[in-house]
């Protein structure tokens, strides 16, 4: 990003207080920040703060004299490179939609013939209404980029979607928009990661013991190519890869869904450990274990086969469809059986039995089973094994195109 102009426009949420962050995080990688700040940012962010950490002016009033004169709204847009929303809040998001010019934010988005980034921050329910949903569909389908929001505790004291991004995952997003050489950039991916918890009853599951090290591995290096990358997590311990979208999951069913909604996909790669069956009727309250009666008969019933639903999908089927097996006896030979029998390109057979320590552990040995034959990769980092598998799959498009 070093040399490239970004033009930050700070609307008023709570969020804004993160911006002089993202300002220096901006500095660092040597890009030339000029902060906007419009009416409701400057409650809850000084422009000598912002003026202090970009040196750079700041800029306020659209019927400033010397803010007009000195770099008027339309040179405001010219003279950058980017133009970055953050926090977006649903008014400015609201107003963009409709191509409102009522201070200088929006009157240098409307004038502007820049990229347009924006980083949504709000309370969950104004996040989720569906006014601001269809606002920000408009948006997207006009080519801009929204980066974010994430789920948690907000400053309402509510918990769910709505939180701005991090500054550093913000950064990561505009590095690989500027960064043209990244062999993956234009490709679409989603990957698959960690167990699936299959509820029997409210406090208890089946699960599995993958902790997600593998898949999030893959999605991270895919990411670092410049691929537009969502991971779909199951639950794990792992932190969510910077510059990659995470969907986390719970169960089968919903991994499948997540990665129907991330479709279309250039490429899927599935190394979640999905449970093949959950329980036929999820209980809805704790099953009790009364003094002297029999263990409970647990029916079990088969889950979707994510991998293969994606492999066989007829329209929006991904290129490159890779599955991961998790063998502990004729590992090659169950792999490939495998491979076929669920249609996907490629599947990365892998031993799990307890000795190898694949399960958790940080390294991995894998064998990369194509239709051309077997490769054996040797024993290394689970991280190696993603940046080899990215590698390949770079390998591939470069030899499809
Ligand atoms: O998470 P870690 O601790 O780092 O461990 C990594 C790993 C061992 C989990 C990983 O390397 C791995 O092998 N992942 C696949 C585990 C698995 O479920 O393998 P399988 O042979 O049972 O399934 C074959 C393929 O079908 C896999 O791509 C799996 O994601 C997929 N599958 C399986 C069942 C199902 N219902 N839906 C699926 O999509």
């Amino acid at each position: 990003m070093d040399g490239k102009r970004v033009l930050l426009i700070v609307s008023g949420g709570i969020a804004a207080y993160k911006c002089p962050d993202l300002v220096r995080r901006l500095r660092e990688r040597g890009t030339l920040v000029r902060c906007l700040l419009t009416q409701g940012g400057a409650e809850f962010v000084t422009a000598l703060a912002l003026q202090a950490v970009s040196e750079e002016k700041v800029y306020q009033n659209l019927f400033s004299l010397t803010d007009e004169n000195e770099m008027g709204h339309i040179r405001l847009s010219r003279e950058s490179d980017l133009i970055l929303i953050a926090p977006a809040t649903a008014n400015i998001i609201a107003k963009m939609a409709h191509g409102q010019a009522d201070d200088l934010a929006t009157t240098a988005i409307l004038a502007s013939d820049k990229p347009v980034f924006i980083a949504p921050a709000m309370n969950h329910y104004m996040y989720n209404h569906p006014a601001t949903q269809a606002n920000l569909a408009l948006l997207i389908a006009r080519g801009v980029t929204v980066i974010g929001p994430e789920e948690g505790n907000m400053a309402c004291r509510e918990f769910g979607m709505g939180r701005m991004s991090e500054p550093l995952e913000i950064v990561a997003k505009l590095d690989s928009f500027f960064a043209t050489n990244l062999p993956l950039k234009g490709k679409r991916a989603l990957v698959t990661s960690g167990p699936t918890f299959e509820a029997i009853d409210p406090v208890r599951f089946i699960g599995n013991r993958s902790s997600g090290k593998q898949g999030h591995a893959i999605a991270r290096a895919l990411a670092a190519l410049g691929c537009q990358t969502t991971l779909i997590s199951g639950p794990t311990q792992q932190t969510d890869p910077i510059g990659v979208c995470v969907v986390h999951v719970e169960s089968a069913r919903e991994m499948l869904s997540a990665c129907e909604t991330a479709l279309p996909a250039d490429i899927a790669v599935c190394a979640a450990a999905v449970s093949d069956w959950r329980a036929k009727s999820e209980v809805g309250s704790k099953i009790k274990k009364a003094a002297g009666a029999a263990p409970p008969n647990l029916k079990l019933t088969d889950n979707p086969d994510i991998l293969a639903t994606l492999s066989q999908l007829v329209i929006k089927r991904p290129e490159l469809v890779v599955g991961f097996a998790a063998e502990t006896d004729d590992v090659i030979s169950n792999a490939t059986s495998k491979r076929k029998r669920k249609e996907c390109d490629w599947i990365i057979a892998n031993d799990v039995s307890p000795h190898t320590g694949t399960f958790n552990g940080d390294a991995n040995k894998v064998h990369l089973i194509t239709s051309g034959g077997v490769e054996n990769w040797p024993k290394m980092s689970k991280i190696k094994v993603g940046e080899k598998l990215a590698e390949r799959i770079t390998a591939h498009f470069g030899d499809a195109s």
